[in-house]
């Protein structure tokens, strides 16, 4: 079988910089992957080029056995592809729920009307935080009164509301405390045993060790490693995140 997510040489300049110089990434179906390398390594922007908010100046992308173009993340959203980033996109002075239907609201229409269908929602968006496991002290707060960690597991149970094939997280628990980090790298897991594949892009090495199946490592734009988790250790990623990449 084909891997879901397929990039081939891919390249992406921004005028003079050289951000993505011809890499080769690769997602199976249920795999997590993580994707680290040294700041300004190319991994946010070789993850913009996968989501379409970026156009490649080089190479191919693959999506579940087809060659795609995206044109924008309206477009991979459509395919299933969900990117998580560090400012999460949540819409702070709504609640959990509102935020989880945020744009994909659920309508009917009554008397000529289309009318938001509140109780539905309300009703599946439960459904889909119990799934998850995600415990939130009250689905009436509005997300800005929510820790860190909470807010992350919205912003993760909003990415994953609509049928997503890949998750991707950049930076997801860039500022958490050590507990909720754990929390997140647990609700990784579950989308894992539903069957969802992730990116998970972190400086936090440990973290990354812990959830991966597969560890992937960009230096200065190029493909430097690509170890199983049985291969990865953290004294070899240092080693090739540092090194020097010809
Ligand atoms: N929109 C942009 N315009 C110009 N240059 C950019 C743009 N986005 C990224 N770059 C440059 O491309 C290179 C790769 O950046 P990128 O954000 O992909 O790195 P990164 O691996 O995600 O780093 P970090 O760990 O710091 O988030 C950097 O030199 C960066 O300055
Ligand atoms: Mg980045």
């Amino acid at each position: 079988m084909m891997p879901l997510v397929e990039m081939r040489q891919i390249v992406k300049t921004f005028g003079p910089v050289m951000a993505v110089r011809g890499a080769d990434f690769s997602v199976n179906h249920g795999e997590v992957v993580g994707l680290v390398g040294d700041n300004g390594a190319g991994k946010s922007t070789l993850m913009k080029v996968l989501t379409g908010v970026h156009q490649p100046d080089g190479g191919e992308l693959w999506f579940a056995g087809r060659r795609v173009h995206f044109g924008s993340s309206v477009d991979s959203r459509r395919a299933g592809i969900e990117m998580v980033y560090q400012d999460l996109g949540l819409a702070e002075n709504l609640n959990p729920i509102a935020n989880i239907f945020l744009g994909r609201e659920m309508t009917h229409s009554f008397a000529g009307l289309r009318l938001l269908s509140e109780a539905e929602m309300d009703q599946a968006g439960r459904r889909h935080l119990e799934n998850l496991q995600i415990r939130l002290p009250s689905l009436a707060l509005p997300v800005e009164r929510l820790s860190g960690g909470q807010r992350q597991s919205v912003a993760i149970a909003r990415a994953t509301a609509f049928q997503a094939r890949l998750v991707i997280m950049d930076e997801p628990a860039a500022s958490l405390a050590v507990a909720e980090a754990a929390k997140v790298l647990l609700l990784i897991k579950r989308l894992r045993e539903q069957g969802i594949s992730a990116v998970l892009i972190s400086h936090r090495l440990q973290d990354v060790l812990d959830v991966s199946d597969r560890i992937v490592v960009l230096n200065r734009g190029l493909k430097v490693g690509d170890l199983p988790r049985e291969e990865a250790t953290m004294e070899r990623l240092v080693g090739l995140i540092v090194g020097k990449a010809s």
